[in-house]
């Protein structure tokens, strides 16, 4: 069964709390959620593998750790993921980003795919798929099967805030998949809202609605 981490790092916290707020702006849910990305970043790298190799300091020869593990690669689920993109590439420079579009369908919640580009090597890459909300799972569960069917096999996913009926229906679909969040609220409403969550995570990143 993939793990779930809850990244309970205090800075998270304090940042999720005003992310969560009804009245906090737009410019400032957008900057923290990136904020927050970054720092969920360092905890999604945390068992990335070193190796070593020497160098030369200015006062002697060592023997120091670099990263030797396989290439990283963003996967942002359209559009909410997007703002959580800039903040994880801020520690991971060098990664690639694919990206696909799911839409979830207000009356159904059912995501609809209507856009998929990854780099050429995705298959080679630990992708990391990105979305604030785990909310029924359907939007994450196909993205990591469209993900799966294009040979893709080393995936973690990173989520801001998830309903528990998300995270079963994750471990169901992707046992494989470590799930790391920020947090996991109470419930999903019958629209399908998290309860207590942010709203909808896409509006309040973008100002629409
Ligand atoms: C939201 C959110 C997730 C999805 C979560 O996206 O960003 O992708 O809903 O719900 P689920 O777990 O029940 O699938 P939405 O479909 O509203 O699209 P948007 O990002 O374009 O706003
Ligand atoms: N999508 C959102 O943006 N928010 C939710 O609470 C559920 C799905």
């Amino acid at each position: 069964m993939g793990k779930v981490v809850v990244c309970d790092h205090p800075l998270i916290q304090h940042k999720l709390t005003i992310i969560r707020d009804k009245n906090t702006i737009t410019k400032d849910f957008r900057d923290l959620v990136g904020e927050v990305a970054t720092l969920m970043a360092y905890e999604i790298t945390r068992d990335l593998p070193l190796a070593k190799t020497t160098i030369e300091t200015p006062v002697a020869k060592m023997e120091s750790s670099v990263l030797s593990g396989r290439m990283i690669g963003l996967v942002p689920i359209l559009r909410a993921g997007l703002g959580m993109v800039d903040g994880i590439l801020k520690l991971i420079p060098s990664a690639k980003v694919g990206h696909i579009g799911l839409q979830r369908d207000e009356e159904t919640l059912q995501p609809v795919e209507y856009y998929l580009n990854l780099p050429t090597d995705a298959q080679e890459r630990l992708l990391i798929v990105i979305d604030p909300m785990l909310a029924t799972g359907g939007s994450a569960i196909a993205a990591l099967s469209a993900l799966k069917a294009r040979g893709c096999r080393h995936l973690k996913l990173m989520c801001l805030i998830a309903a528990p009926e998300g995270v079963e229906a994750l471990q169901a679909a992707h046992p494989d998949v470590d799930l790391y969040v920020a947090a996991v609220d109470e419930r999903l409403n019958e629209r399908g809202y998290i309860v207590p969550g942010l709203g909808d995570a896409g509006d309040r990143l973008f100002g629409t609605k």
